[in-house]
């Protein structure tokens, strides 16, 4: 088989990993890939976005199957145009992935169908949306509507912090048109837990859930990111917990994409707060999680091939089996650049130590050097680290460990991956 795989970080080298895993006679390529996905497998200098260069890149390779990564070329449509060409994509098509790309379509769908989330308003004015902020009083959350490159959330602990962010989205413009609506949101309080399913439209399987962390800085300080890190399993999500995630959810949310006339196909993503009245909708996204897919991945017993592989098809997910994970447990690092998430240091020489048995070493942004030939940082995320072990204080120390044997200059990482686990861990002993 040959796969076409779109994207160029962490998530997408965990991908290709795990499809080599799957079916190792299996003939893979990435565009554009990086440094790193280049040692397994053929990578083209295709942007992630430029579509018809995608699909001549397709068609002209003859590809069985394209894999797309991250949501921007989702948003763009890759699905549609793939799909009208005959070639077998998974994800969702422009329509469906609006469930990630406009807050205010995911949003109305849920409140529509009793999905539960925070209530929010929209807002294309800033008096409008002051008075909001002054009516429902702080903590309150305040949203761009569009895709803002998860920099569009600012939960405001004062309704002048709330104010200050209205201004700048709906009066500064600093996301530009993804900021020409906002939302003010009701303010959610718990533990978040990032559930991932494969679905056909209507079946689906559910991932192990993972957690995430989004803040630079360790006791989840600093500014958003695009996430430092994960693990997975977590306790708190039971199979009874999973199940009302499901039946409450990834069900009725499912239902009503196809009602509303888009099926959704591919990877949904929620991201859930669980919340003193129960598990409740933060966002949804229409693509793997990253760093959550590097954690998830090394977990898996089962292949993830046939199921990508039948909903690529548009085959029906009914009958598959659930997924089965090794007797084990992930922690993930990542290992950003100086300087981000604002400003990035580009082009610092990488120095490798060797991964010990149960160590994963994904890149996200990499490149190798012209001169030299070795690796350099190319990206605000560089390397996603992921550690399986029997225990998860174990894959957490040596995750650790091993974080703090790569060099570059600049380097940041969190030292407190799975912290909230780790604490209930040490309560419970
Ligand atoms: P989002 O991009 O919508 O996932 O938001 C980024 C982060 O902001 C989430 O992971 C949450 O930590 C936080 N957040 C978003 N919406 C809310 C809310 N209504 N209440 C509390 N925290 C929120
Ligand atoms: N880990 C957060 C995301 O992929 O959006």
């Amino acid at each position: 088989m040959k796969i076409l795989v779109v994207g160029g970080g962490g998530r997408e080298h965990a991908l290709v990993w795990k499809f080599l895993q799957d079916d190792p006679s299996c003939e893979i390529i990435v565009a554009p890939g990086n440094a790193g996905i280049a040692q397994i497998a053929r990578c083209v200098p295709v942007a992630a976005t430029d579509i018809p260069a995608l699909l001549q890149l397709a068609q002209r390779e003859g590809v069985d199957m394209t894999m797309v990564g991250p949501e921007a070329p989702l948003a763009a449509g890759i699905v549609d145009v793939f799909r009208a060409a005959g070639l077998p994509i998974f994800g969702p098509t422009s329509q469906a992935a609006r469930i990630e790309t406009s807050k205010r379509f995911a949003k109305e769908l849920m409140l529509a169908n009793g999905i539960p989330t925070a209530g929010a308003t929209f807002h294309q004015s800033l008096e409008s949306a002051k008075a909001a902020v002054r009516t429902a009083g702080a903590p309150i959350v305040v949203k761009a509507s569009g895709l803002a490159g998860g920099k569009g959330v600012v939960v405001a602990q004062s309704t002048e912090e709330a104010e200050n962010a209205v201004e700048s989205m709906l009066g500064d413009r600093i996301f530009d048109q993804a900021g020409s609506e906002i939302l003010i949101e009701e303010f959610m309080s718990g533990e978040e837990l990032s559930i991932f399913v494969i679905t056909d439209g209507e079946h689906f399987v559910m991932l192990p859930a993972a957690q995430d962390h989004k803040r630079l800085l360790d006791r989840d300080g600093g500014p958003n990111t695009g996430g430092m890190g994960a693990y997975s399993p977590v306790s708190l999500a039971t199979s009874a917990l999973l199940e009302t995630i499901a039946e409450t959810i990834i069900r009725p949310t499912l239902r009503a994409m196809k009602k509303a006339g888009s099926p959704f196909t591919g990877l949904l993503y929620a991201g859930i707060m669980l919340t003193p009245t129960g598990p409740r909708v933060v966002e949804f996204n229409c693509r793997f999680g990253d760093p959550e897919t590097e954690t998830i991945l090394p977990l898996l017993k089962s292949r993830l091939l046939p199921y990508v592989q039948a909903v690529a098809e548009g085959a029906s997910l009914e009958g598959f089996a659930g997924v089965t994970c090794k007797h084990g447990h992930a922690a993930t690092i990542v290992l950003a650049a100086g300087g981000y998430p604002a400003r990035p240091r580009l082009g610092d020489p990488v120095q490798f130590s060797a991964p010990p048995p149960g160590m994963y070493v994904f890149h996200s942004g990499t490149a190798l050097a012209a001169d030299s030939g070795s690796f350099v940082t190319a990206g605000g995320r560089v390397l996603a680290l992921t550690c399986v072990a029997p225990s998860l204080p174990q894959a957490v120390v040596r995750v650790r460990e091993f974080a703090e044997r790569i060099q570059f200059e600049g380097k940041q990482f969190r030292r407190d991956i799975a912290h909230r686990e780790l604490e209930r861990i040490a309560r419970t002993t």
